[in-house]
């Protein structure tokens, strides 16, 4: 099928690779001229594991372009996605005119030569399929006042769940694909264009392995609006249950617990299952909190107070000021102290800095007169472009890092972090302390390594640690 993907950032650009991979001939486009050229290249604009790979393949094929323009690209499509940015306002609120503008320009550049499915992918808020639908009939309207034509379309909502780091194996091997729609036309479209993602259909691209159990994926349908909530309710149910750890975890400080003891016994509960209970500085990235912002907000429209949504957010922000309490339990005065954080990405495998609790560390810690260093191996350039005004030294290595610091806190637990030689880094701070907000390292060895640790949620426990695998937070 012909496929246009509107929006060129991390959803965008999977998703059309992907789909281009699965046999479709794809179009991404977006405004941004600098993105579109790097894609040209062959480079992807994002760091995202696999996706120049699936690009390659893509451009191999001459299964994907990437264009500026939107009106050439919707004319030969059956299939246009909207992946477009759907970022917060001060009051919680989506902001949907990125929506808005690709809705209306794909109703104006469409004509009556065959039916088409504008599939939202982007997270909107609850009613905004309706609200794309009447964009893409003003669009029409506009483009020729006065002129009566017959344009065929539906619309459906395809909420997406990937994940950053993981973003290509989770959209080739999907839990599920949820696809909103109210007419069968539109169903039976997305249905055929799914079909190999469904049935599994294709061989797994280099480096990204079918999971072993994996024959199909659900094809899940539901109304328009059902399947907006959806992806609200996933994304508060995985914050709640990151914050609800984190919660745990505090307590069992308190009472001499190890938290990530206590994670592994109730993760072994099928009713409960052992994904997202890792306790750390808080969940971060650009959805949960926008996700759970929005919701709230929508929930107020219609008078109602989400109180569990609202104690999600506020745990987690909360969370973020324990690395705080702790480094001030430790070096008592922060100003004028040296901090090192080892890692500024929101999760290990991406660049993405939104949200990211290492970003609420660094203008905290600064605040309060600490001097802040910053070490990751990928998100440092994008962090130096997006925060312009945030006074970090940036280094080149751990090591460069922990030189004469106060304190290092881990804040992304990237692999290359497992393997650092901790007596050596010990051994070259002025005090060697370290806070472990990630459980990353083995309590035991980083205290024989000369550190003062301290986790989340453990009271010093001396037993072996559950490494720490989930990856949103
Ligand atoms: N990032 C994730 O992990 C993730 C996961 C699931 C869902 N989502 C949702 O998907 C949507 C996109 O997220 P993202 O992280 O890919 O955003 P992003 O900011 O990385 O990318 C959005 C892109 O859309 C482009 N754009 C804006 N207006 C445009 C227009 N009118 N025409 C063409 N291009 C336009 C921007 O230039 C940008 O490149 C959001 O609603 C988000 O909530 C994101």
């Amino acid at each position: 099928m012909h496929v246009t993907v509107i929006g060129t950032g991390y959803v965008g650009t999977v998703t059309g690779a992907c789909l281009s991979y699965l046999g479709h001939q794809v179009t991404c486009v977006d405004t941004d001229a600098s993105k579109i050229e790097t894609l040209q290249r062959g480079q992807s604009p994002i760091y995202e594991p696999h996706l120049e790979t699936m690009l390659a393949l893509a451009m191999e094929r001459g299964g994907i372009e990437f264009s500026t323009e939107l009106a050439p690209a919707v004319t030969r499509s059956d299939v246009i996605f909207i992946a477009v940015g759907t970022p917060p306002q001060p009051n919680g609120e989506a902001n949907l005119e990125y929506l808005e503008a690709a809705a209306h320009r794909t109703g104006a550049a469409m004509d009556d030569s065959r039916f088409r499915v504008v599939v939202n992918k982007s997270t909107v808020p609850v009613g905004s399929g309706n609200l794309v639908e009447t964009l893409v009939r003003e669009g029409i309207a506009e483009s020729r006042p006065g002129e009566k034509r017959n344009i065929r379309f539906g619309v459906a909502s395809n909420p997406e769940f990937l994940r950053e780091g993981t973003a290509v194996a989770d959209s080739l091997y999907p839990d599920r694909i949820v696809v909103g729609a109210s007419d069968s036309q539109t169903l039976d479209v997305l249905r055929e264009l799914y079909e190999p993602l469904a049935a599994q259909l294709f061989d797994p691209p280099p480096g990204v392995p079918r999971p072993p159990a994996m024959k199909s994926a659900p094809l899940f349908t539901t109304s328009l609006t059902s399947a907006e909530m959806i992806k609200y309710a996933a994304n508060a149910f995985l914050a709640m249950k990151i914050g609800f750890a984190n919660e745990i975890a505090n307590i069992c400080e308190r009472v001499g617990a190890e938290a990530t003891e206590v994670m592994s016994g109730i993760g072994l509960d099928s009713r409960i299952g052992s994904k997202f209970l890792n306790p750390g500085v808080g969940w971060g990235g650009s959805c949960f909190g926008k996700d759970i912002q929005a919701l709230l907000h929508t929930a107020r429209e219609y008078g109602y107070t989400g109180k569990l949504l609202q104690a999600s957010f506020d745990v987690n922000c909360e969370q973020r000021q324990m690395v705080i309490q702790k480094l001030q339990e430790k070096l008592r005065i922060l100003k004028g102290r040296t901090i090192g954080l080892l890692g500024l990405a929101f999760k290990p495998d991406t660049d993405d800095l939104r949200d990211a609790p290492s970003l609420y560390l660094a203008a905290r810690l600064l605040q309060m007169g600490a001097r802040v260093r910053a070490y990751d191996p990928i998100a440092m350039p994008a962090c130096r472009k997006q925060q312009p005004d945030l006074k970090i030294r940036y280094c080149e290595s751990a090591e460069e890092l922990a030189a004469d610091a106060d304190a290092l806190v881990l804040v992304t637990e990237w692999q290359e972090f497992r393997a650092l030689d901790l007596p050596s880094l010990a051994r070259s701070m002025t005090s060697p302390v370290l806070v472990d907000g990630r459980n990353l390292f083995q309590p035991d060895a980083a205290r024989s390594a000369g550190f003062d640790y301290s986790g989340i949620g453990r009271a010093g426990t001396p037993r072996a640690a559950k490494k720490n695998a989930d990856s949103d937070q």
